[in-house]
C-alpha cells in the first residue's frame, strides 16, 4: 500500500537588513496577521552590528544574526550569509534596507528567490537617495517598487509598484515618510504574491514536502 506523508511546513523567510528595519517589522506584522499566509520569518541577518532593526526583530522573538563584512571579499561575506540561510532552509530572501550589493554567486544560488524594495518607481531613480533624486528631477509622482534581485542594480523584474504624489514644498524627509507608508503595505503584498505564484503556495495550502513510502 502506498501512503503520502505530508510534512507540511510554512514557507521560511530570511530578511537582510542594515539599519532601521521598518520594512522588516511590516513583514513580521503581516506574517503575524495572516496577510502573508503560511509563512514564518526564520531569521533576520544584519551586516551592521548596531542596526536598530536587530532589537525590533528580537522583541518579536525572531532569531537575529550579525554577519559583518570585516576584511573579507564580497563573495566570502556573502558565502557566510548563504550558509546561514541554507542551514535554516530559507525559501525566500527579502532585502529590507540591506545596503550592500550581493555577489553574483549569492544571486545565482538564490535566483528568483531574492526580493528587494526600493523607494522609487523603477526604473526611475535606482541606487542611493532615490527620494532626493526624484525631488531634484522635479517629478510630480514617484513611489516604491518591489522587484526580484538579479545582477543589475535595482533593475530586476518588477513584482509590484505603488504611486505616491510629490507635493509642493516636499522635503526629502516628508517625501520619504509618505513613500515609506506605502512601502509597508506593498512589501507584504508582494511577498504573499510571490509565495503564491512562485513557490506554489496559497491561503489554506501550506508548503508540502510530500513523499511516498511503501508499507509492507
Ligand atoms: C527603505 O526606504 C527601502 O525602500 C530602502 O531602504 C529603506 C529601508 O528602510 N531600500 P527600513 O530599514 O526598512 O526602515
Amino acid at each position: 500500500m502506498s501512503t503520502v506523508v505530508n510534512t507540511a511546513r510554512p514557507a521560511r523567510l530570511g530578511i537582510l537588513i542594515s539599519g532601521r528595519g521598518s520594512n522588516m517589522v511590516a513583514l513580521a506584522e503581516a506574517v503575524h496577521e495572516g496577510r502573508i499566509p503560511n509563512a514564518e520569518i526564520s531569521v533576520v541577518v544584519s551586516d551592521q552590528a548596531n542596526a536598530a532593526g536587530l532589537a525590533k526583530a528580537k522583541e518579536r522573538g525572531i532569531e537575529t544574526l550579525v554577519i559583518e563584512r570585516r576584511r573579507r571579499t564580497r563573495a566570502e561575506h556573502d558565502r557566510e550569509i548563504a550558509e546561514a540561510l541554507r542551514a535554516r532552509n530559507i525559501d525566500l530572501i527579502c532585502l529590507a534596507g540591506y545596503m550592500r550589493i550581493l555577489s553574483s554567486e549569492f544571486i545565482d544560488a538564490y535566483r528568483g528567490r531574492i526580493l528587494n524594495i526600493h523607494p522609487s518607481l523603477l526604473p526611475a531613480f535606482p541606487g542611493l537617495d532615490a527620494q532626493k533624486q526624484a525631488l531634484e528631477h522635479g517629478v510630480k509622482w514617484t513611489g516604491c517598487t518591489v522587484h526580484f534581485v538579479d545582477e543589475t542594480l535595482d533593475s530586476g523584474p518588477i513584482i509590484l509598484q505603488r504611486v505616491v504624489p510629490v507635493d509642493e514644498g516636499d522635503t526629502v524627509e516628508s517625501l520619504s515618510a509618505r513613500i515609506l507608508i506605502e512601502e509597508h503595505q506593498l512589501y507584504p503584498e508582494a511577498v504573499a504574491l510571490v509565495l503564491e505564484n512562485i513557490l506554489g503556495l496559497s491561503a489554506g495550502q501550506p508548503m508540502t514536502e510530500a513523499f511516498e513510502f511503501t508499507e509492507s
